[in-house]
């Protein structure tokens, strides 16, 4: 019998979720349809429980819903709990919703995508303390890297998570990793800095980045970020960020049916949607 998927979200036009998720079912044969629902938050404890009631194999959940939707589950996973934020829902097959969160990891594959795993003992760099900050920090830290400082307008939200690590990982303001930025190997940009139509200009200099760095954007469009663009000048390796955006769907849909997609197969379509 076909499978329904879907994605939840407000606003949820844009999400290129469905094109991603459709062109993966297609070319594993699997019988299933991915829809993207416009939920708004008034209504995000019905719209759950008619998922349920419908009998929707799964779902991701997207932006304003990722922390609201925990209590309309009936259960989450560690990663979900620890991250206090849901991005993907899979129907267990006693009919119970559980919430996982593969936003972290997403990033982690799409980063060793690009520079391998040779070094995760180096110096990282998170921009931004935000949830996503959250979710990359313990999944860096879940795969063994080792040194991670997070600078961010408000250092006590860096502090928090930093307090939250078990591996030994500093907060810095913003200024002070502007100063120091020759220290580290890895950057990681999380804020909302770059992203089409945000108004978001973080004060950060990249003025001391050093050529041999990588830096990695969580934005994926537009793909070349304004920080990216500035890297790439200086010679750095540049991720963007629709890695993530392939990988954290790529990981649901495992977790959906235990099958692995190609991430490659789709990034054409979605380059070309972007207008990369
Ligand atoms: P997400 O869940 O997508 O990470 P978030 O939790 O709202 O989103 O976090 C947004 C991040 O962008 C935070 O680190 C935020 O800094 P604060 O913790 O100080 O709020 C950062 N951010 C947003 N607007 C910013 C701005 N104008 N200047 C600097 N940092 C900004």
């Amino acid at each position: 019998m076909k499978k329904w998927y879907a994605v939840i979200g407000d606003p949820i036009g844009h999400s290129l979720s469905p094109m991603m998720h459709n062109e993966w079912f297609q070319q594993l044969g699997i019988d299933a349809t991915y829809l993207p629902i416009h939920v708004k938050e008034e209504d995000l404890e019905a719209a759950v429980a008619s998922m349920k009631l419908l009998g929707i194999s799964g779902f991701n959940v997207t932006i304003p819903h990722k922390e609201k939707i925990r209590p309309f589950l009936d259960a989450l996973d560690e990663t979900a709990e620890k991250m206090g934020a849901v991005n993907t829902v899979v129907r267990l097959e006693d009919g119970r919703l559980k919430g996982y969160n593969t936003d972290g990891l997403g990033f982690v594959r799409s980063l060793e995508e690009v520079i391998g795993d040779a070094k995760r003992h180096e110096k990282v760099l998170l921009i931004g303390a935000g949830g996503a900050a959250r979710g990359i920090a313990f999944a860096l830290e879940s795969i063994g890297y080792t040194d991670v400082t997070i600078c961010n307008r408000t250092v006590e939200k860096a502090q928090q998570i930093c307090a939250e690590l078990t591996i030994p990982a500093q907060a810095i303001s913003l200024n002070t990793a502007s100063e120091q930025l020759d220290e580290y190997a890895i950057l990681i940009q999380t804020t909302p800095a770059g992203m089409k139509n945000s108004q978001v200009t973080i004060p950060f200099s990249l003025e001391k980045l050093k050529s041999s760095a990588i830096v990695a954007d969580i934005v994926y469009n537009p793909l070349m970020t304004p920080l990216l663009q500035v890297a790439q000048d200086k010679g750095a390796t540049i991720v963007s960020g629709l890695g993530m955006f392939i990988h954290q769907g790529a990981l649901a849909f495992e977790y959906w049916t235990k099958q692995s997609p190609d991430p490659t197969a789709v990034k054409e379509q979605l380059l070309t949607h972007l207008g990369g």
